[in-house]
Formats: structure tokens, C-alpha cells, sequence
């Protein structure tokens, strides 16, 4: 049986982030349990445009070689793990327009969320950010990754994990790989 396969979404998009060194780490951690495919897909790097599609994205007749190449993308993926930040105790500009983009694309696959933030470890821009989810027809895994106060485990350009974040991601893996194994009928 073929893996699924897993897009890391790195939703923060600003210089200087700690997202993408989150984001490293728990893809290290994925591989390490086994059963995706793994691929990094980092909206800095996609750089998409503010919404500029004239139709709505439920008809999939998307005008912008932008927006086909999105499509493409995330096409390829069975399973998402969002890793988010908060901000103003929301999501992120650049995820929420991501997502708007597509539809069809989204619908019926699963997805868990690793929020990252200060005292509250971003679970307010997790739990908005779900209810966007839910809209579009995905399964979200009521098992997610919050970690707080991110800052101060960064150190020397990496994100240093400790016991309880391996626990979150170690749970976060199995609760998303039997999700997708569901959805699959495997
Ligand atoms: C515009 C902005 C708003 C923020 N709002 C919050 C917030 O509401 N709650 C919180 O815990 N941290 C907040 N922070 C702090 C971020 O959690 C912290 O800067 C984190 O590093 C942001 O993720 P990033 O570096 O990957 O972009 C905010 C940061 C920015 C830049």
C-alpha cells in the first residue's frame, strides 16, 4: 500500500519567522513515526497573491497560472498538518487567503493543526482557524500541537523541542494517520 501523503503547510510568511523552524521540527518528528510521505509546503515560498480569482473557487475555474499551480499543489495532498502562528488572537492573513483560494482541493481530506504563539501556545488562532476548516469540508483532527511561548525555544536558528511537544506531536501523528487511514478505507 502506498504512504499518504502529508503537506506540512508553513503558514507564517514573515522575514524572521520561527514558523519554518517549527515547522522542521515536526517534520522530523513525522518522519521519525512513520507512514506519510512528507512535503513541506511554505506559503513564503508559494507567495500567492491576495485573493485576485474572478470566480468563486467552488466552480474550479481559476484564470491565474498562480492559482492552477496552487490547485496542483495541494491536490497532491491526502493529509495536512497546518503549523500556525497567532496573531491578534486570530489566524494568519497569508493562511486564511490560502485556503479562500481553493475548494474542491480541500474537501474530505484531514487535517490537525500545530499552533504556536505566547501564553496561550495559539490555540485562539487554532480554534478560529477550524472553523474555516470545517467550512471547507475537511475532517479535523480533535487532536493538534499547541506549543507556547515559542520564542524561548528557539536557539541558534532551530526550534528545540522538550517532553510535552514530542507527546503532542507523537499523538498528533497516530490521531491523523488512522484519520487518513479512515478516510481511505484502509
Ligand atoms: C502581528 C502579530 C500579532 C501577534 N499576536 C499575537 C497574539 O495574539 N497572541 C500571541 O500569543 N502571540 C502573538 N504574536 C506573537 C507571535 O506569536 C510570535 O511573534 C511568533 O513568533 C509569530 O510567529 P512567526 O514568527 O512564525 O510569524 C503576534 C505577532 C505578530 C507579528
Amino acid at each position: 500500500m502506498t504512504k499518504p501523503t502529508l503537506q506540512v503547510i508553513v503558514a507564517s510568511t514573515r522575514p524572521r519567522r520561527v514558523g519554518r523552524m517549527v515547522a522542521d521540527y515536526i517534520v522530523e518528528r513525522f518522519a521519525d513515526h512513520g507512514g506519510f510521505e512528507i512535503e513541506v509546503v511554505d506559503l513564503a515560498e508559494v507567495a500567492l497573491p491576495l485573493l485576485d480569482e474572478p470566480n468563486h473557487p467552488r466552480l474550479g475555474r481559476y484564470e491565474h497560472e498562480h492559482t492552477k499551480a496552487w490547485s496542483a499543489t495541494i491536490s497532491r495532498g491526502d493529509a495536512y498538518l497546518i503549523v500556525m502562528p497567532e496573531y491578534n488572537h486570530s489566524f494568519n492573513a497569508a493562511l486564511k487567503n490560502a485556503l479562500d483560494y481553493l475548494n474542491a482541493e480541500w474537501q474530505g481530506k484531514t487535517v490537525a493543526v500545530a499552533s504556536y504563539g505566547g501564553v496561550s501556545g495559539g490555540t485562539r488562532a487554532a480554534a478560529a482557524i477550524t472553523e474555516v476548516l470545517v467550512t471547507l469540508g475537511m475532517i479535523v483532527s480533535n487532536v493538534g500541537i499547541a506549543i507556547p511561548m515559542v520564542q524561548s525555544h528557539i536557539a541558534d536558528g532551530r526550534f528545540a523541542g522538550y517532553p510535552q511537544v514530542e507527546q503532542a506531536i507523537e499523538s498528533t501523528h497516530a490521531a491523523l494517520l488512522e484519520l487518513t487511514r479512515g478516510r481511505a478505507g484502509a
